[in-house]
């Protein structure tokens, strides 16, 4: 069917953000020129939208009919959606159909749409992916454009991790600081710390409150929420950089400028409750979104259990050990979240008999932990560093830039299921718990990924494998079998070509372009199968008091910086 100038797009006004979008990027890359329509306006050369309640949510129907009788009156596209998240995803899919010219800015090619009935629906509520642009930061820009992409693989939450030791993004106003002196670093480690290797070129840059709701408008109008990491009581040098009273320390020291766990964490004090709650109330204000995370991974109580001090809180407070401040801190920070009518998300280790009920647990270190937190009734977001984290190695390759992690090629990411038939609800184990299992989110972390060109090597083309478990039924699709052969034909013969005209620098199947290498730059890449061998469904990631410090660099913490205290 061919799509003219002048042809009308009609809506149902619930539905009108997705027929817009769909609107102008359609017009930009057949450089047509398409009439926004009130519904009803007759038949022929029409692309209508229509709410149909009878859909599951998020579901949608795109009938796409030939021109009958009259040719001159042109054919027509009927979306059906069940809610705006699916127009959303319609168009998305209309899109698609259009082929690799709908993903330019600019063409003249015929629009021509095939003559298709779908009907589709989501497997999960929530199909995250992660974006780290605290460990480095990534211009406005690229978060918009990282916001198409998703949107175009039918993602539907960005977590944005906007803190962490080395950097702090966020624009606060009653705390200028964070960003005077928490969005810069002196230099950055190249590749794993464990070598040492500094580039000595200074790194940072933040967020302002109108960038972020900007952001946040922009997913919006995309189907997307943006849901704003603020990580604590771990993960908080660059906080403690400008305001050394929130540390355990409390003395001055740099913006981190390696790798690895921390054990300068949070003093969990009163006055860090207060310090964060002033600053979760300017992140509620720009983010209007449902959900907050506040990260709660990977804290080391070392310095706490040194400090007679918070030794004693820990006393006061009830608590059987000083360890037990680190589900305590995060308690009280989700119930001020919910206070203000969202919800908390944090990672799993923030799990404890002190989480209120509503707070969303996403499990990073295994699968055994979302289980966990499942039977214990809290609801999961399922994305377990041992399949979902992009920031691992894509391949095997000689010239592989920077290998860390596991082996996680396009085939494992495509063979990954959130919820493995033995920690189903419906086993022994799990039956009839009340926490859900609301969905999976794939993770960018960005240690290594020093600018778009590399964001894109990492996450291309595996987000697309992820994106499809995350919306698809359940099904066989491990290596070898006939989903998986489908899905590699699909993605080289239709999927690569739409990336390409888009313009992303995804990594070939084949291994990386010359350009993509970065030759002398180490990387650390773990051994998947010993450590399932080891942690089983739980893993061996994150910190461990027993002495499983896999990540913890041993070096002593950066000197104080010389320019900042002058
Ligand atoms: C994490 O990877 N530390 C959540």
């Amino acid at each position: 069917m061919l799509l003219e100038d002048g042809a009308r797009v009609e809506s149902d006004p619930v539905l009108r953000p997705a027929a817009r979008w769909w609107r102008r990027v359609t017009e930009e890359a057949f450089g047509l020129d398409l009439v926004p329509a009130a519904p009803g306006r007759g038949p022929g050369n029409c692309v209508r939208f229509d709410l149909a309640p009878d859909l599951p949510a998020g579901g949608y129907r795109i009938e796409v009919r030939p021109a009958e009788r009259r040719p001159e009156a042109g054919g027509s596209v009927r979306v059906r959606a069940a809610d705006l998240a699916g127009a959303h995803a319609a168009a998305q899919t209309l899109r698609q159909l259009a082929g690799p010219d709908a993903y330019r800015r600019s063409g003249t090619r015929p629009l021509v749409l095939p003559v298709v009935h779908i009907e589709d629906r989501p497997r999960f509520e929530w199909r995250g992916v992660l974006l780290d642009v605290a460990r480095h930061f990534l211009p406005k820009h690229d978060v918009l454009r990282f916001i198409d992409l998703a949107a175009a693989h039918r993602l539907n939450v960005l977590q944005l991790h906007l803190t962490d030791d080395q950097g702090w993004r966020v624009q606060i106003h009653r705390y200028p600081e964070l960003t005077r002196t928490g969005a810069w670093r002196r230099e950055s480690t190249v590749g794993t710390w464990r070598t040492g290797s500094r580039d000595g070129r200074p790194h940072g840059g933040f967020y302002t409150q109108d960038d972020l709701r900007e952001i946040v408008g922009y997913a919006r109008d995309r189907g997307i929420t943006v849901v704003p990491e603020i990580d604590v009581p771990g993960h908080v040098e660059a906080a403690v950089a400008a305001y050394p009273e929130l540390g355990t320390r409390k003395d001055r020291s740099a913006v981190r400028t390696t790798w690895g766990i921390s054990q300068d964490v949070l003093d969990p004090s009163e006055g860090s409750l207060a310090f964060f709650r002033h600053v979760l109330d300017e992140v509620l204000d720009v983010f209007d979104t449902p959900w907050i995370a506040l990260g709660g991974d990977e804290v080391p109580p070392t310095l706490w259990r040194e400090s007679p001090s918070i030794v004693e809180r820990a006393r006061s407070l009830g608590l059987a050990d000083v360890a037990q401040l680190h589900g305590w801190f995060v308690a009280r920070l989700a119930e001020h979240v919910s206070a203000a009518g969202r919800r908390a998300v944090v990672w799993d280790e923030a799990v404890s008999p002190m989480l209120p009920r509503d707070v969303i647990v996403t499990s990073w270190r295994g699968y055994a932990q979302g289980a966990a937190a499942l039977a214990a009734g809290y609801d999961v977001v399922m994305a377990p560093e041992q399949a979902v984290y992009l920031d691992h190695r894509a391949g095997e390759h000689p010239a592989e830039p920077i290998p860390v992690g596991f082996l996680r090629t396009v085939e494992d990411v495509y063979a990954f299921e959130p919820l493995p038939a033995a920690l189903t609800p419906a086993s022994a184990n799990l039956a009839g718990v009340p926490g859900r299992l609301l969905g999976t989110q794939a993770q960018v972390w960005t240690e290594h990924l020093d600018s778009a060109r590399r964001v894109d090597y990492a996450t291309f083309p595996r987000l697309a494998a992820f994106a499809e478990v995350a919306w698809s039924p359940r099904a066989d699709r491990t290596q070898g079998s006939a989903a998986s052969k489908e899905f590699l034909d699909r993605l080289e013969r239709r999927h690569l070509p739409r990336l390409d005209a888009y313009g992303v620098e995804y990594r070939p199947l084949a291994g990386p372009h010359p350009w993509q290498t970065r030759p002398g730059v180490e990387g650390y890449p773990r051994d998947l199968a010993a450590e399932t061998a080891v942690g089983g469904w739980a893993g061996i990631g994150g910190w461990r008091e027993d002495g499983g410090v896999e990540n913890l660099p041993t070096e002593e913490p950066a000197p104080a910086d010389p320019e900042r205290d002058a």
